[in-house]
């Protein structure tokens, strides 16, 4: 059970997180907020999530032994949408290198020795042309040891890899302390996302295979830009391009 208290005092935010709702039990934290009546910086999270959504309408899956929290990101300016995906795995992984040695893999996704331990998910509900309640969720395994056949060969967890003691807790609170002092840096120019992404990248300047729609391509990761868009080299053109979306595969030949 999530210890409310334990979170609170390690928290340091002004704002986000500092309401947060604990829910023994949710189909999915992302559509909780997504229902309306929450605030920017509210935070759900979950004690077991039934029907977690992943990327792609793929299934995140829960077994009660992972980091399962949504964050409302209502009113943020929509320009800041992409950026916030970045400036949340650099939270993410700041956090988690308290415990592991770990990476982000553009854009949503933070491994291990090139495993995958955690998953970001940014939705919002529109209204004709209007954007409605914004969430961002984030699915951390954490103390997971065993995985279904579906991912087993590319997912893994913290416990599986420190012997450290874990708190969802704790690490909560620091992935928000985060969180709300990097997005203070980023709107103040004091952090730029290209500038550091050498020291978060799984995989800058080596050859991947990227996912865009239905078309898998071979290119070579050079870097991201301010906003966040992935810089790929087209290994057969030589072209260079900016995306905005696209995954990852895991392995340059999947
Ligand atoms: C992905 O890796 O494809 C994204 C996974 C996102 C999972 C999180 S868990 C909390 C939030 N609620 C959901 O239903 N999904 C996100």
């Amino acid at each position: 059970m999530f210890d409310k208290e334990l979170y609170l005092n390690n928290l340091q935010t002004d704002r986000v997180g500092r309401n947060i709702i604990v829910l023994d039990e949710t189909t999915s934290t992302n559509d909780e907020i997504l229902k309306g009546g929450y605030q920017f910086g509210d935070v759900v999270i979950t004690n077991l999530q039934t029907k977690g959504k992943g990327r792609s309408g793929r299934v995140w899956e829960d077994n009660g032994n992972s980091l399962i929290f949504s964050i409302c990101l209502n009113e943020i300016d929509e320009d800041l949408i992409l950026p916030f995906n970045i400036i949340a795995g650099y939270s993410i992984v700041d956090a988690l290198r308290e415990y592991v040695d770990c990476y982000l893999k553009w854009p949503n996704d933070i491994v291990i020795n090139g495993k995958k331990a955690a998953g970001m998910l940014i939705e919002a509900n529109t209204q004709g042309n209007t954007v409605g309640d914004v969430v961002f969720g984030c699915g951390i395994n954490i103390f997971t040891k065993e995985f279904s056949d579906n991912i087993k060969d590319t997912a893994t967890s913290l416990a599986l890899n420190t012997d450290n003691e874990l708190s969802k807790e704790i690490i909560l609170a620091n992935i928000i302390n985060n969180i709300e002092e990097y997005l203070i840096d980023y709107k103040n120019e004091m952090l730029r996302l290209e500038r550091v992404w050498d020291k978060y990248s799984n995989n800058l300047n080596k050859e991947i295979s990227i996912h865009i729609g239905s078309e898998k391509q071979k290119v070579k990761e050079l870097g991201i830009t301010e906003v966040g868009a992935l810089i790929i080299e087209d290994l057969e053109t030589g072209e260079t391009k900016e995306i905005l979306s696209g995954e990852i595969g895991y392995g340059f030949s999947s």
